[in-house]
């Protein structure tokens, strides 16, 4: 009888009969194989084999749950026969009838072939009856557990996923959260940032009518372009946090426009003066489709990166070329690489190692490659310092 708690376990999870009701009998001599299949049809779909070699085809093309099989037999022993089913059907008990006894050889056969049990010619029915009657418990104890662990397996996977899943939106939902209130937060400084332009481009007019110093007038405007950038990254921001996505203004863009344009902007820095910038943009380049303005954006952000962690007049190399397919945009330094700490985090909000730094720089950067469905990634050179690269499509 079944155990009642693995019964209640196997309602419980949907686990039916895992029983055939087939039985295989094998023996060499066909008046043996009747009369076992006369006292045995009415209660099993009884299969009939005269050798080993007939046994396993057959058992190949049928459900089984009991092999009753002769030892001796010309060609191959039933123990035989048994140990090459274990291969083919793991989980069939077989009965083995014998006519002599050798208790080693025996039961090392018991070992080899896991026989569920001996049979001692001449055998009553009964004895018969009642050995296929155990036996194909175990087969429904065994099956039904087996079943069972595999299903449980399933489902601890299965809840594993669902928990993963729940934990990422309540990520999300956090994210969002926060994003939300930059966004507002944003949109005030915006309107304020907007009001100090207007000032700035009248101090500007001013400045164009008189006799003023160039270093003066060139402060102004890498002044006011810095507020510009400071604006299109908050409308951006802004933007995010209310539809969750990025308005791209796409257009087919050379990747050699968004370098033009990003280091117009980026020389007007001082700190790029003190620094060897090598520029490297392969000819004939195909064409991206993209925003150009933040792609140029983006492109900024890293060249200021790069000139922050890189000591004066060291190298710092900004790059566009075409690899595996791919446009790559890429800026490297000679910086000393990005701290390990910041690894996980580099591309969230607020994550920076500079003490004046917002940790927007990369955030900002991500939220736009990851809109053009482009990639961007941060390697060690080889030779020390950082290489921030991105990847995007070329334009069909
Ligand atoms: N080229 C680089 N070499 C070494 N570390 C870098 C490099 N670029 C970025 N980092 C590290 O990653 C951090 C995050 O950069 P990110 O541009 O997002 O923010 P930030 O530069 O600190 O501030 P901002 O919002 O003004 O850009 C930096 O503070 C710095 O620690
Ligand atoms: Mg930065």
């Amino acid at each position: 009888m079944l155990d009642d708690g693995l019964k209640s376990l196997m309602a419980l999870h949907g686990v039916g009969d895992t029983r055939s009701r087939g039985i295989l009998i094998v023996d060499d001599e066909r008046p043996n194989l009747t009369v076992l299949r006369n006292f045995l049809e009415a209660g099993y779909k009884v299969h009939e084999a005269t050798s080993g070699r007939d046994a396993l085809e057959i058992a190949k093309n049928n459900d089984l749950d009991v092999v009753i099989t002769d030892q001796r037999m010309p060609e191959m022993t039933g123990v035989e026969l048994l140990e090459q089913l274990r291969l083919l059907k793991p989980d069939v008990a077989g009965i083995v009838l014998t006519g002599f006894t050798d208790p080693p050889a025996l039961i090392s056969a018991i070992n080899r072939a896991r026989v569920f049990r001996f049979l001692k010619k001449p055998w009553q029915p009964d004895d018969i009856l009642e050995a296929v009657r155990q036996a194909s418990e175990h087969v429904y104890q065994a099956r039904a557990i087996q079943r069972l662990v595999a299903l449980l397996a399933r489902r601890t996977q299965e809840l594993d996923a669902s928990l993963e899943q729940i934990k990422s939106t309540q990520r999300h939902l956090l994210h969002m959260e926060r994003l939300g209130t930059m966004g507002r937060l944003a949109a005030g400084v915006i309107h304020d940032l907007r009001n100090l332009m207007i000032s700035l481009g009248y101090v500007e007019s001013v400045l164009q009518q008189g006799e003023i110093a160039a270093d003066v007038r060139e402060s102004v405007q890498v002044g006011m372009q810095g507020v510009n950038n400071l604006i299109q990254t908050l409308e951006a921001m802004h933007q995010f946090a209310r539809g969750g996505s990025l308005t791209l203004d796409r257009q087919l863009l050379p990747p050699s426009a968004v370098i033009k344009d990003a280091v117009a902007i980026a020389r007007m820095d001082l700190n790029y003066r003190m620094h060897k910038v090598e520029l490297r943009v392969a000819e004939d380049l195909p064409c991206v489709m993209g925003d150009r303005q933040k792609l140029c954006q983006v492109m900024l952000n890293l060249v200021r990166n790069a000139l922050q962690a890189t000591a004066q007049w060291r190298r710092v190399g900004i790059e566009a070329s075409r690899m595996d397919g791919k446009i790559i945009l890429a800026v490297e330094d000679e910086g000393p690489g990005v701290p390990p700490q910041l690894r996980e985090s580099l591309f969230q909000p607020f994550a920076t190692g500079k003490g004046d730094g917002m940790g927007m720089g990369l955030y900002m950067a991500k939220l736009i490659v990851d809109s053009h469905q482009g990639e961007i990634a941060v390697l060690d050179r080889p030779q020390g310092g950082a290489r921030f690269e991105i990847r995007l499509a070329i334009a069909n």
